[in-house]
């Protein structure tokens, strides 16, 4: 069931995103005006094409955490949506500050800019790590107590307590949407992404990080966008609303690395896949990798919202539609981690 929003002006902080896009679409299908801001500091370059002659979007470049910034942009807007952060979760290890002005600081500055002009209604971009290694499994909006388990997860979490201290607070309307692992073609990070850019390299060959056990949900980033939207219009007016969206139940890495091989015309047979083993405590694959997230989302399915694709439909066409982004593109098939390290060198070398 889709249900559309009455139009309103929406201020999306890093909205030239992943999941930015995609909720940009929607939201100018609902006839509403769109305001991204965004620092760029993640976003694919070419994010805005698809919105070229799109009169009722406007784009700000700007910092979420920097209020100056903030205050200038958002006056006239009646809605914020709050994605912008850094999404490397294994890149906070040993840089804990990151994950800090990402999640806490900036959600922070945006909540006290929307407080400044009396903007009442937030959807914050949460995610299933904040359960860390929960009670019970599947793991529902109001299980605890939750113990993250890496600084990006602190962060949203600590975010999702700042947002409901200014909702009750100021009587705001505000949602924290706790996603699954959100997948799609224009995905430019995160496992699918990058079995995908390991198996075009080398399709004899895929390097599988932790022991290939670690089960995530996976759901397609228009069901993220759409399961949204139908919260924000159907849900009882509260000051906060935390919701899981997802599909039920999971898929282990080993399953995403089979319907990954088998989406690029591959057998699992013929490739070589390398485990790298239990990297930490827990099973993950790296420092911080929450090995099992599995949510219970009856919460957003008793509001109307089902999934239009199951894990498995929406991994393999991730991959088919990432997949054939490089293939037409001239783009360097690089995984979202060696991209960063380029970047990196980039700017060092620019600087020295
Ligand atoms: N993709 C997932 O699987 C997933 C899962 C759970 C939660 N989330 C959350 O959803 C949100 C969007 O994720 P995404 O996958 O689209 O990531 P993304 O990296 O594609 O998009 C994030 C955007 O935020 C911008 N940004 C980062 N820091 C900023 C800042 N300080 N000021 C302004 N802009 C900034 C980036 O340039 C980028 O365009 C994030 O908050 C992320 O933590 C994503």
């Amino acid at each position: 069931m889709s249900i559309r929003l009455p139009p309103a002006r929406t201020f999306v902080t890093g909205g030239a995103g992943f999941i930015g896009g995609e909720l940009l679409a929607l939201l100018l299908a609902d006839g509403g005006e769109v305001t991204v801001f965004d620092d760029l500091s993640t976003a694919d370059p070419d994010w805005s094409a698809p919105f070229i002659d799109e009169p009722r979007l406007t784009f700000v470049r700007g910092d979420a955490a920097d209020p100056t910034a903030l205050a200038a942009a958002l006056p006239g807007h009646d809605r914020v949506v709050h994605l912008a952060s850094g999404t490397d979760i294994a890149g906070g290890f040993g840089h804990p500050e990151r994950d800090f002005v990402a999640g806490v600081v900036a959600t922070e500055a945006v909540c006290a800019a929307m407080r400044q002009l009396d903007i009442r209604e937030l959807w914050y971009a949460s995610s299933g790590v904040v359960y860390g290694r929960p009670p019970r499994i599947p793991s529902a909006e109001g299980d605890g107590p939750l113990l993250p388990e890496s600084h990006y997860a602190a962060a949203k979490l600590a975010g999702e307590a700042i947002v409901s201290g200014f909702a009750h607070l100021y009587g705001w309307r505000a949602f924290a949407f706790r996603f699954g692992n959100t997948v799609g073609s224009r995905s430019d990070h995160g496992v699918v992404h990058d079995f995908v850019v390991k198996l075009l390299r080398d399709p004899r060959r895929l390097e599988i990080l932790g022991d290939g056990s670690q089960a995530k949900p996976y759901v397609a980033v228009r069901d993220v966008v759409a399961g949204m939207r139908h919260a924000a219009a159907v849900a009882p007016a509260r000051p906060m609303t935390v919701l899981n969206v997802g599909p039920e139940g999971t898929l282990p890495v080993r399953d995403v690395a089979e319907i990954v091989t088998a989406a690029l015309d591959l057998s699992i047979a013929s490739v070589e896949c390398a485990f790298t083993g239990g990297a930490t405590v827990g099973g993950g694959g790296w420092p911080g990798d929450t090995a099992h997230v599995e949510f219970d989302t009856t919460a957003l399915r008793s509001l109307g919202w089902r999934p239009s694709m199951t894990a498995e439909g929406a991994v393999r066409a991730a991959a088919l539609g990432i997949a054939a982004r490089y293939r037409s593109s001239r783009r360097p098939l690089l995984t979202a981690a060696e991209r960063r390290a380029a970047s990196l060198v980039a700017v060092g070398s620019t600087l020295g």
